[in-house]
């Protein structure tokens, strides 16, 4: 939540147009256009601050609502050339969403300005000692505490760097904050504690980011900061040391993401174009995963064979999309390794003191890598003894590096607020868990294995088949806006599918959606059925097993005879729910446990295409934020 850039290049050292000075445009392009890479993680308010040679204090605007009221704010009242910034786009947790509470916030009159993503619990308790100081606050925000109370340390310090180090050692909760002084203008100066940031290097210029879509248009090479460092950027400089002063490295990787990739690339919104980049999204996690053998590798597992091979229990850790996705992992795993596989929300994990022992594996799926209930349960997980595996899509993120193993999805830079490809992803790197695991521990034969592989592999084309039948999804959406309450009923692994799809539904359409488990509906949720219900049915496979097929057809049967208006998404050929359909939308014949995959885009595809004909932003829905970094 939050997003934050920081920026520090002289145009001398850039090759821009030489000021004398070394002062120019490009800290402030840099940073807005970070900003709307990063505008995903909130849209409440944007602001920028400047610093400069000879600026007697740091310019800055900021302005409620997205990034396009500060760009046209500072259209229209421009801001001076500069050699350093920083950028803010705010998720709201203290104070509204008003001008006033936007950052950055000012201190040290005017000369000190800071931005922050997190909470600092113990802000009343500084605010009340910086009070009796005789500051006075203009805010109802953390951050302002968080700002005055650097400037206080300045005051004594005289360094920047040693000012935010003592700050930052008296601060409880979780934060970044960075800052840029009038007195200081080729520097800013970073620290972290449970929220995000990493180090983007450049030529003659240097960056900071929440994640590095804020600087990947500029340079691929980056450096990752642990937990509890300060980081301090000139143009020709990156230091790094702990909240005690004691210097300290980061650890450099080179982003793989295209920044392309992070561009809507001709479709109208993000969404549709992370709809349509599923494909790749799928058969870009397969990539390099088996030797030429066809045997499994999974090269950044840092656990022990022989401790995947005596681990008796796995529990998936995770959050909203995400957790659906383990959801899924947990029907494949099961069948494919007997291994039990309970399914948990993180922050129900995370204080329920759950049993957690060296045998227990503790799978953890993010996107964004930096969930706080995730991240928080990972350690938790960590602390009783259990390994961690991540599975997660954003590099230099903060869950990888404090987990035991990790296997990253490559979907790309995921934007939406809402998750597409990353959920594919998801799936897929469980499958591979799983198969992984099936293979290590002997429960299937290497020829199983590899059949399975190649099933998956064939799983790319398939969707990229349910997408260019979208049309007929997105009609049937467009003549659904009255709807005002949308059923989704789904068995094995056609539930977390009708979970899903239920999720995509509430936070783009603002409709109220349900996901059932289609056995649960005579339990109960049948008495919601009436005239006319829009309800989504995941039918399973007529090929599988274990009868599914014909029991969520019965389940068809049974609430269309109280009126329900059936939309049913099955297998290519299953003639035997046609006769039962209102609508039906059709996705290529699977493998059981891989539908998923498949039926879960045309849900997607409706939920965008709802919210669209209701005039809504799919991209940015109200209330919500991409990375959700607070408790
Ligand atoms: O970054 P993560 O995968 O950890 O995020 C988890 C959830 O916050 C996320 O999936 C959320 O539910 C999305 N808005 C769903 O579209």
């Amino acid at each position: 939540m939050c997003g934050i850039v920081g920026y520090a290049g002289t145009s001398l050292l850039a090759g821009d147009d030489a000021a004398a000075s070394g002062a120019s445009a490009r800290p402030l392009e840099v940073a807005l256009g970070g900003l709307k890479r990063l505008e995903y993680r909130g849209y409440d308010s944007a602001g920028v601050a400047l610093v400069g040679p000879g600026s007697p204090t740091a310019a800055f605007a900021k302005k409620a609502g997205k990034l396009e009221n500060l760009v046209a704010a500072v259209a229209e009242q421009p801001l001076p050339d500069a050699t350093a910034a920083v950028g803010h786009t705010r998720w709201a947790t203290h104070g509204g969403p008003t001008d006033v509470n936007a950052h950055p916030h000012l201190a040290d009159e005017g000369r000190l300005a800071v931005i922050h993503n997190g909470i600092i619990e113990n802000f009343s308790e500084l605010r009340g000692s910086l009070e009796r100081d005789g500051v006075s606050f203009l805010s109802d925000t953390d951050t302002e505490v968080a700002a005055q109370l650097l400037a206080r340390e300045y005051r004594t310090a005289g360094d920047l760097t040693a000012a935010m180090a003592a700050t930052a050692r008296q601060l409880e909760g979780t934060f970044t904050l960075l800052a840029v002084h009038a007195d200081a203008p080729e520097t800013v100066v970073g620290a972290r504690h449970d929220s995000p940031l990493v180090v983007g290097l450049g030529e003659g210029e240097n960056f900071l980011g929440s994640d590095v879509a804020a600087f990947v248009a500029h340079t691929k090479e980056a450096l990752e900061l642990a937990q509890d460092q300060i980081v301090t950027i000139t143009p020709t400089s990156v230091e790094v040391s702990d909240f005690a002063g004691n210097p300290a490295e980061g650890k450099r990787f080179t982003v793989d993401w295209d920044a392309a990739a992070a561009e809507k690339g001709g479709f109208d919104s993000f969404m549709d174009k992370e709809i349509h980049d599923q494909p790749h999204a799928v058969a870009d996690t397969l990539l390099g995963r088996t030797d030429s053998s066809g045997r499994i590798i999974l090269d950044n597992l840092r656990i022990d064979e022989s401790v995947l091979r005596s681990v008796d229990k796995i529990i998936v850790i995770a959050c909203g999309t995400a957790a659906y996705a383990g959801h899924v992992a947990k029907y494949a795993i099961e069948h494919w390794c007997r291994i039990p596989v309970e399914v948990e929300l993180a922050h129900e994990f995370r204080y329920r003191d759950p049993i957690v022992d060296e045998r227990t594996l503790v799978v953890a799926i993010s996107q964004s890598g930096e969930t706080m209930d995730t991240l928080m349960a990972v350690r938790h997980a960590r602390e009783q003894g259990a390994k961690v595996l991540a599975i997660v899509n954003t590099n230099g993120s903060t869950i990888p590096r404090e987990s035991d193993a990790v296997l990253y999805t490559h979907a790309g830079p995921e934007i939406a607020v809402a998750s597409t490809k990353a959920f594919l992803a998801q799936i897929t790197a469980a499958y591979i868990l799983g198969l992984y695991l099936a293979q290590l521990r002997g429960n299937k034969f290497p020829d199983e294995v590899a059949q399975l592989f190649d099933e998956l592999r064939d799983m790319s084309r398939k969707v990229q088949t349910v997408i260019e039948r979208g049309e007929y999804v997105r009609a049937t959406a467009r003549s659904m806006q009255a709807a005002d309450k949308v059923l989704f009923l789904g068995r094995h692994v056609g539930y977390p599918v009708a979970m899903e799809g239920a999720l995509k539904l509430k936070e783009l359409a603002y409709i109220h959606a349900e996901g059932f488990a289609a056995g649960e509906l005579k339990h109960g949720p049948i008495a919601l059925i009436d005239e006319g219900q829009p309800v989504f049915v995941v039918v399973p496979s007529p090929r599988g097993r274990d009868q599914l097929h014909s029991k969520v057809v019965s389940n068809i049967q049974e609430i269309r005879a109280r009126g329900a208006r059936t939309l049913v998404i099955a297998e290519d050929g299953d003639d035997v729910v046609r006769q039962y359909a209102d609508e039906i939308f059709w996705i290529p014949q699977a493998p059981s446990l891989l539908q998923p995959l498949l039926a879960v885009v045309p849900l997607q595809i409706f939920a965008m295409a709802l919210a669209g004909a209701k005039g809504l932003d799919v991209d940015q829905p109200r209330n919500l934020a991409k990375s959700v970094t607070v408790e």
